[in-house]
């Protein structure tokens, strides 16, 4: 397992390095990741590259036997590059030009900036490919984040332009998908296609979802082209990954495509950053640990794990004695196998004073250190059984084009994909099944359960896989708005909502509402949910049964009775559909139901306790995790705050 630290020697006086190495590997590092910000170190002036500063740094860590990640440096255009070229920067959506001075400033689509990626790659990885120090490369860092995936600069322009060529053949096939019929919008030419920026109202679903798409491809393409560069110098004998960040369906790309060409998925893992007052919920953090996992359907690395709090101008939470520790161990039981803690030491001058790291300013080993260097030689037991295959019966569905489709039209102010996602996932987390979190495009045989979270973008495949799925016993669940939309992200038209699902979950709906903030509708619980009430949140759809049993109904005026959640029997399946964004509690009855009917394996725990079970051939190890401030008992095991035990 590799285990250790992001570490940037070039911050610091040569004179540190040697304590630096020492401190690390009595804390039990045995890997750091270095590079991925230093370009001008290695190349001072154009075309002049240097590496004995990163030569020397390697040779002593490979002294102490540390391995090195080694991240490319084209997250941080050098100043004489953008000096000579400035339209390698990207535009915003005011086709205002970012100014150098952050970070990932530059276009994805920039052929410009391609070639100085190139160059510069190129000449680092061929001085180091036959380091076996070196077990990893990462491509830039956070590709895409902090609002890098954006771009609508002239080249951009240009290539969504080609890309809809491509897609559409001729410009009559755009208008069609389109339907720029509306407002007038037909084109002749496929250079009268506007970019998505500022107009007056708003532009096309249609453009927009295509453009989003766009922005994927050229994400992925520059990666992709990152990770060919590397491949061809050092083919299999060093692993190539990049270090995706959070917000996954806050961003205009799709992060299993971009970890497609990738060895391993790699993760930067921040259960709170900036001024939160305080961390998201731990069934959040377990949910982004098993996103991460289903992009490559295997275990994955995280390069980055918090353990000060982080920020650039404003900070937030302090995580509490053991808190981040026991997060690193959340992150190992969901199928991280090496983890690196950000940062060594936190920067004292630049733009992260405050990301604080395992040391901070007075260069002191203190309580994170500690932390740190208790869990690295605590898990290192565990090594083996860590490297095994996570196995799921319940999977949560996603899809790009949905979750993109939603943010075009959230359709409610209080709308959040990644909210209504983990809506449904959290009553299984919170019983302690074994969850994955994939895209549609991942074989569904080996489940029992599948959850499909406000579905509103489907296709004629989606619904006979999921006809498939429930006819020979599976069971699903809908929530509100399912198939509303095709791929162009237009409604369907003359079909029964849900359209093509009408029949398979054995409802009709043909009422519908918007709930904004501070709405909520009052529902009430039927036949084995007599007595029972919630309350419907974001969005309703007014349900008809046909062949299902109303569960829970309305209970307004207008809509008395009413259904809001319903159940149909389908082959030797079941169809469950919620129809409002409702409580956990309520989820958490049916989904107990469930388990119970698919025999799944759960544990009930109080709230805040998290069981996570990990098992290799005949031997397994269980984690009992401790995510409050409280004492807590698990399996007959009494939890201090935020500890963690593993039972093996
Ligand atoms: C991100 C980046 C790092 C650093 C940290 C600070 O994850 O990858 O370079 O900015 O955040 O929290
Ligand atoms: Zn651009």
């Amino acid at each position: 397992m590799y285990l250790g630290v992001d570490y940037y020697p070039e911050h610091w006086n040569k004179d540190m390095m040697d304590s630096d190495i020492d401190r690390m590997l009595i804390m039990g590092v045995n890997t750091v990741r270095i590079g991925e910000f230093a370009w001008h170190i290695m190349e001072p002036k154009e075309g002049y590259f240097q590496f004995d500063f990163f030569d020397e740094v390697i040779a002593k860590l490979k002294t102490k036997k540390i391995k090195v990640i080694f991240g490319t440096p084209t997250a941080t255009p050098p100043a004489w590059l953008v000096k000579k070229h400035p339209e390698v920067l990207l535009k915003d959506e005011n086709l205002n030009r970012v100014s150098f001075g952050g970070r990932r400033e530059y276009c994805f689509n920039s052929d410009i900036y391609r070639r100085y990626t190139k160059k510069i790659v190129t000449e680092l990885v061929a001085h180091y490919k036959d380091e076996d120090n070196i077990v990893a490369w990462q491509v830039d860092n956070e590709l895409g984040h902090e609002s890098s995936d954006l771009c609508y600069c002239e080249e951009c322009h240009k290539s969504f332009r080609s890309f809809l060529q491509n897609k559409y053949k001729s410009i009559e096939e755009v208008n069609k998908a389109w339907g720029t019929v509306f407002w007038n919008h037909t084109y002749n030419e496929f250079d009268e296609i506007p970019l998505p920026v500022k107009t007056i109202t708003v532009h096309n679903p249609a453009l927009q979802l295509d453009f989003q798409r766009f922005r994927s491809k050229s994400l992925k393409g520059y990666s992709d082209f990152q990770v060919g560069l590397i491949k061809e110098i050092v083919g299999d004998n060093q692993l190539v990954t990049t270090n995706l960040p959070g917000g996954f369906f806050e961003k205009s790309f799709d992060f299993e495509a971009l970890q497609e060409k990738c060895d391993i998925a790699a993760y930067d893992n921040y259960p709170v950053w900036g001024g939160l007052k305080e961390p998201v919920p731990p069934h959040a953090i377990a949910f982004s640990h098993d996103f991460i996992r289903g992009l490559k359907d295997k275990n994955y690395w995280i390069l980055e794990e918090l353990m000060g709090a982080q920020g650039h101008t404003i900070i937030g939470y302090l995580p509490r004695p053991n808190q981040a520790k026991m997060w690193a161990y959340q992150a190992v039981a969901h199928g991280c196998e090496g983890l690196l803690f950000f940062r060594w030491r936190g920067a004292t001058f630049g733009a992260e004073e405050f990301c604080y790291g395992i040391l901070d300013q007075d260069n002191i080993e203190g309580r994170k250190y500690y932390e740190v260097q208790s869990f690295f030689e605590d898990i290192k037991k565990y090594d083996e059984i860590l490297k095994s295959e996570i196995k799921a019966e319940v999977a949560l569905v996603y899809d790009y084009d949905n979750a993109w489709a939603w943010r075009i039209q959230p359709q409610s102010t209080t709308f959040n994909y990644l909210n209504e996602a983990q809506r449904l996932y959290k009553p299984f987390y919170s019983l302690n099944t074994t969850i994955d979190v994939i895209s549609e495009k991942h074989n569904f045989d080996k489940y029992k359960v599948l959850l499909l979270p406000v579905m509103m973008v489907t296709d004629e495949e989606i619904k006979i896989r999921l006809e498939e799925f429930v006819k020979r016993g599976g069971t699903i669940i809908l929530s509100f708005r399912a198939s509303i939309k095709d791929r162009n992200n237009n409604l369907y038209l003359g079909q029964t909502v849900p359209c093509g699902l009408s029949e398979l979950a054995g409802i009709e709906i043909h009422e519908v509402e918007s709930l904004q903030e501070d709405q909520l509708v009052p529902v009430q619980g039927r036949g084995n949910f007599e007595g029972k009430s919630t309350y419907g949140t974001v969005w309703r759809d007014i349900i008809d049964c046909k062949t299902a049993e109303a569960l829970y109904v309305y209970s307004d005026k207008f809509y008395k009775n009413k259904a809001c959640i319903t159940v149909n029997n389908y082959g030797k399946g079941k169809v469950y559909y919620i129809g409002s964004g409702v409580g956990d509690d309520v989820l958490y009855d049916i989904s107990k139901e469930i388990i119970g009917e698919k025999k799944i394996d759960f544990i009930e725990t109080a709230e805040g306790i998290e069981i996570y079970t990990r098992t290799i051939k005949d031997t397994k190890c269980t984690f009992l995790i401790n995510h409050t401030e409280e004492d807590q008992i698990a399996l007959g095991n009494k939890l201090e705050p935020y500890q963690v035990k593993i039972l093996s």
